[in-house]
């Protein structure tokens, strides 16, 4: 599989030679981690087959059936403060919408922050993670990816088969797993190259693909639910909210779901 990944990955990638492939792994993110850790350098990818403790947001279960999906971890070390990354989960997303619609022929929307979705299903789930240096700088970021290839409907687990979806669902013909790891490593590296420096630019195309805007929403804190409307995303990458009680907020943290999708209602 390593050697079918590296044939599409583009020869001019720097990151070719730093990719690891697993059968089986606990979670890419927290071996990644681990490795960060121990100094692993800019750029090494850990992609798995299969994982066995694979994580979602919000301490959520992330299910990582074999021989269906990429999940896959990439280290970066961006060397600067945490306030300039505040758009980088947002960054990671467009990355992820160029690497579907180059291996997969279509391109997803966004559901900020940053789930791939189509026809208000979930494609793909991104799990961003910082380390800090004693003086408060980013020592490194994990990007954690998982996507749906190649299931079919029944193939998911009845508590998201009405909410998940896959590339192959979408496009009506097979999906190439290799192709879309590497597509995803050539993404990246390209996004990571102008993350600190390209980011009005990319926050405009964030916008063109967020399906978010524009939509009902609700934003859930604990116990508290506040209904609105989702009118923008700011240049941090926070979604602007006016609620129904006329408060405008820049929302940045907080559960979002969107009326009609994901069972709500
Ligand atoms: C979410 O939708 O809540 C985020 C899911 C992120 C899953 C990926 S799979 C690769 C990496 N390893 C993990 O344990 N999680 C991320």
């Amino acid at each position: 599989m390593k050697e079918q990944i590296l044939s599409y990955i583009s020869q001019d990638n720097p990151w070719r030679d730093r990719l690891q492939w697993f059968d089986t792994i606990t979670s890419t993110n927290d071996v990644l981690k681990q490795m960060a850790q121990q100094g692993a350098p800019h750029g090494t990818v850990l992609v798995a087959d299969r994982q066995t403790g694979g994580r979602g947001r919000r301490g959520r279960t992330f299910l990582s059936p074999a021989g269906v999906g990429i999940y896959m971890s990439v280290l970066l070390r961006p060397n600067c403060r945490p306030e300039k990354l505040m758009h980088l989960t947002c960054a990671v997303a467009e990355a992820m919408c160029n690497a579907v619609e180059n291996a997969a022929g279509f391109r997803p929307g966004i559901k900020w922050t940053n789930d791939l979705v189509y026809s208000r299903r979930k494609l793909s789930g991104i799990l961003t993670e910082l380390g800090f240096d004693s003086s408060g700088n980013v020592a490194y970021a994990i990007i954690g990816i998982g996507i749906n290839c190649c299931q079919q409907h029944q193939d998911f687990a009845h508590e998201i088969r009405d909410i998940a979806g896959s590339l192959a669902m979408v496009s009506g013909h097979e999906i190439s797993r290799p192709r879309v790891a590497a597509a995803m490593v050539d993404a990246i590296e390209n996004m990571s190259r102008n993350l600190l420096s390209g980011q009005a630019e990319l926050l405009n195309q964030y916008r063109a693909d967020c399906i978010t805007i524009g939509q009902e929403i609700s934003v859930v804190r604990g116990d508290s639910v506040k209904r609105g409307k989702a009118l923008d995303v700011d240049e941090q990458g926070a979604l602007i909210v006016r609620y129904h009680s006329g408060e405008t907020e820049a929302v940045n943290s907080g559960e979002v779901s969107i009326r009609g999708m994901y069972g709500y209602v």
